[in-house]
């Protein structure tokens, strides 16, 4: 498509959007009053309108109920992890028994870690991205120690080349490949938090695996966002958190997948609590933990349901909308910010776009690197009515949600930003 840099154009492709009625299923924030150009989904997804109704069916049946609405509930609370697992299985291209929504996020990796990072003599080493999110970094350091490893040793984190920000996958490929001999674990974000790059989980998990190595996802900022095959791809874990594109909730519940090559491997070492025993026997209180096949025999704790409820309201609408349809607005939607950001900075004076500039390797989300005054630049576009969000040490990440973005805010930002740089 031909962008043009004006209003009229932006509205244009808003008419002819076939998701534009979605952005009214959502509250939107306000800045001075003023409904604000909400870009951070990255970072906090909108509140649904229907997120109440579905909070509020709970607390009536808990009031209404008591204990018993673990049973007698409109969706009774001790399969409540059941509920949510057909929309999450297409969202991240898995089976339902692939996938459970359980604690948050970093717990998870924890979780995985523990069944899927088995290190020994000779094979111990885990690749990953340079500047992963700080909590994974945590993780990786950890898990470590408890195998009683050295992170200096063990962990190798991979940089982008010199004078380039994001990795290319012919050099991803390679350490994997070159590493072969000591490699346990393969684990990277889908999209990377800090550029914005898309990594290419189907061709990593193939290098992983002939390397011999198990290969994990962090889908933070994937899930939702980009469209996933897990199974397909024969990713081994994957955990991910539902605040951000899925729109749950702050600290909503978070979720994991566990390839179904593993459901049956009870020998996989892992870490248990009774939501985890066969549900059968739950409720006898007897020793000897027996798992649930699949991802479900991860689960430590029983299910927490307010939380869970606002994701049962969220993933309502992802199901109506569906993944192919808000990737493909998604597209249109991120290029116009891109295009607009290219128009009026091309020589890169004021700043560069260091997110991948195709489609393929991206998602939603722009990240724009301040050569000067960034911070600045920042709070006069907040001022201004813009909430996106500031990553330090240098960037300006922006991500214009499918769901409830319009091409004209996306318009409406890139002229504020252009004021907050020159004036
Ligand atoms: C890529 C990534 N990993 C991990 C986390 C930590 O998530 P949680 O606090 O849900 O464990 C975040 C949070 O924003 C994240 O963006």
């Amino acid at each position: 498509m031909v962008f043009k840099n004006s209003i009229a154009f932006a509205r244009s492709l808003d008419r002819i959007d076939p998701l534009r009625l979605f952005k009214s299923r959502f509250h939107h924030p306000t800045v001075n009053g003023k409904p604000a150009i909400y870009l951070v989904g990255n970072s906090l997804g909108l509140q649904p309108k229907s997120t109440q109704r579905f909070i509020a069916d709970e607390l009536n049946d808990w009031a209404k109920l008591g204990v018993e609405g673990h049973f007698e509930a409109k969706r009774p609370w001790l399969h409540y992890h059941k509920l949510s697992k057909n929309a999450l299985a297409k969202i991240v291209g898995a089976k339902p028994q692939e996938v459970v929504a359980m604690n948050q996020l970093t717990v998870n990796l924890h979780l995985m870690m523990i069944s899927f990072y088995r290190p020994t003599g000779n094979r111990f080493k885990i690749i990953t991205e340079a500047g992963a999110f700080s909590s994974d970094q945590y993780v990786f350091e950890s898990q470590l120690k408890f195998h009683g490893l050295n992170p200096n040793d063990a962990l190798i984190e991979l940089k982008p080349r010199n004078g380039e920000f994001t990795l290319r996958t012919e050099d991803i490929l390679e350490s994997i490949e070159e590493h072969s001999d000591q490699l346990a674990l393969v684990i990277f974000g889908g999209v990377q938090y800090y550029t914005g790059q898309l990594f290419s989980i189907n061709q990593i998990t193939k290098a992983g695996h002939k390397a011999g190595a198990m290969v994990g996802f962090d889908l933070a900022h994937a899930a939702g966002n980009v469209p996933l095959s897990l199974h397909k791809d024969d990713v081994d874990f994957a955990v991910w958190c539902s605040y951000k594109y899925l729109n749950s909730g702050p600290g909503g519940v978070a979720g994991a997948f566990v390839h179904e090559r593993h459901a049956a491997n009870f020998d996989l070492p892992r870490l248990a609590g009774w939501w985890g025993h066969s549900d059968k026997e739950r409720f006898q209180m007897r020793k000897g933990y027996k798992p649930m096949p699949g991802v479900d025999g991860w689960q430590l704790s029983n299910f927490p349901v307010l939380s869970g409820a606002a994701q049962l309201a969220s993933l309502q609408i992802f199901q109506e909308a569906g993944m192919r349809n808000l990737r493909k607005k998604s597209i249109l939607l991120t290029s116009y910010l891109a295009f607009l950001l290219n128009e009026f900075d091309s020589e890169g004076s004021y700043y560069s776009v260091i997110t991948p500039s195709t489609s393929a390797e991206r998602g939603c989300q722009l990240s724009i690197l301040m050569k000067k005054n960034g911070r600045k630049v920042f709070s006069k576009i907040t001022t201004a009515g813009v909430l996106a969000d500031w990553r330090e040490p240098d960037v300006i990440r922006v991500a214009p949600v499918p769901l409830y973005n319009s091409f004209a805010e996306v318009f409406r930002f890139s002229e504020i930003f252009k004021k907050a740089l020159t004036k």
